[in-house]
């Protein structure tokens, strides 16, 4: 079939929206009609190349749809069935999956080359294979990924705000809750105030933090912040020093989630000065690929005790924590439409990132017809 996407032919160019071809499914695929993606910095990555993926590529790993055709052997979905995607596969039978951390399920491993599980690709245009963001390509209004991609939500639930789950509300609520242990009567400080730190405000809230302090350049953003449940906010890791070490009588934030669009080793330090004794940084933000040092004081890191950890889709598992936050939305805990601040058409994708690269937006969300 034909349909259209938003493909990235080289790096440094914008998003070209055109007519692709699109094969059906094969065993252990879907055919999924996307009704809505989000537009997370991690696209944004592949276009400056600080993520070195295959090009070209169908951008997109936020979104949630309808399937329309499941291939051989696909037993537990059905047309009409609605779905989020999971940004990283999981597969329910690797190590990983079956010890509880479906994040880091060795599908993953395949998402460098975005093709089908199988190696080869359904998508194609200009006589080319088109490769595919986190094995979906959610920049589309149709696309075909691997059943271990899908997880199935509930009729009811607007595809518009669960698209968010497919990514950054797992990614930041899962950041605080999961990856940095948020504890009741925790300060928290997050750094950088997009889709990703405006839900890690939200878990260390939910989390029952006492202070949430968070930081980032952007009058807009730090507004917002508060709207999320932040208690203090400051522009800057330099501003906040000061201001930490007066809130908390010196003993500083128990954690620190770092959420920038784009991670500095340089300051990593200024994280870690930022951590209590004990207190933990956990990294979430992506570093250009080829960044291989990170400054700080090993000196504080082992007589402070203070630890460092990367966390990736909110060191949780898709499959119990999608369902989970869209209960907590439902309740009322959790602020879906919120981080929504613009919707465009697909071929609205590069104004789009343009907001985000002029910090006028939370998330930017494509919706299709
Ligand atoms: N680990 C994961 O699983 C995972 C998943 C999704 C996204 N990410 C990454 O998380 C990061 C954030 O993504 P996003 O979609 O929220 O991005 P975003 O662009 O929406 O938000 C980033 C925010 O960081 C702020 N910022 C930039 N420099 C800063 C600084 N020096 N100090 C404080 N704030 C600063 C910006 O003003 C902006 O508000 C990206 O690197 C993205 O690739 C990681
Ligand atoms: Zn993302
Ligand atoms: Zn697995």
């Amino acid at each position: 079939m034909k349909t259209k996407a938003a493909v990235l032919w080289e790096v440094n160019t914008p998003w070209s929206v055109e007519e692709i071809e699109l094969d059906p499914p094969r065993a252990g695929e879907v055919l999924v009609k996307i009704a809505a993606s989000g537009m997370c910095h991690s696209d944004e990555h592949l276009l400056t190349g600080d993520l070195p993926f295959a090009l070209p590529i169908i951008g997109g790993h936020e979104g949630a749809g309808v399937v329309q055709e499941v291939g051989e052997g696909v037993s537990w979905l059905a047309p009409g069935d609605h779905v989020v995607f999971g940004f990283i596969p999981s597969c329910g039978r690797c190590v990983s999956c079956s010890t509880g951390h479906q994040n880091l399920c060795d599908l993953g491993a395949l998402m460098g080359l975005g093709r089908q599980i199988d190696g080869t690709a359904r998508h194609h245009a200009k006589g080319q294979d088109l490769g595919l963001m986190c094995m979906l390509g959610t920049f589309a209004h149709h696309t075909v990924v691997n059943e271990a991609s899908c997880i199935k939500i509930d009729k009811d639930v607007p595809l518009d705000r669960a698209c968010l789950l497919g990514c950054g509300v797992v990614t930041g609520w899962g950041s605080a809750v999961y990856a940095a242990e948020v504890s009741p009567g925790d300060t928290v400080a997050v750094v950088g105030v997009g889709g990703i730190g405006a839900n890690a405000i939200q878990g260390a809230k939910l989390a029952g933090a006492k202070r949430v302090i968070a930081i980032d350049p952007v009058e807009f953003k730090r507004e917002k912040a508060m709207e999320f449940g932040a208690t203090h906010t400051f522009s800057s890791m330099e501003e906040a020093l000061p201001g930490i070490q007066e809130l908390t009588w010196g003993t500083m934030a128990n954690k620190v989630i770092m959420t920038m669009g784009v991670g500095s080793g340089e300051v990593i330090g200024q994280a870690m000065a930022l951590a209590s004794k004990r207190g933990r940084v956990v990294v979430t933000n992506i570093h250009p690929a080829l960044e291989y040092s990170a400054s700080m004081s090993l000196l504080d890191l082992t007589l402070m005790e203070k630890q460092l950890v990367g966390s990736l889709f909110g060191s949780g598992n898709p499959r119990a924590d999608i369902p989970k936050l869209i209960g907590l939305y439902r309740e009322g805990q959790l602020d879906l439409d919120g981080l929504v601040t613009n919707e465009y058409a697909l071929e609205g994708v590069n104004d789009g990132y343009d907001a985000m690269r002029a910090g006028t937006n939370i998330r930017g969300v494509l919706k299709y017809d």
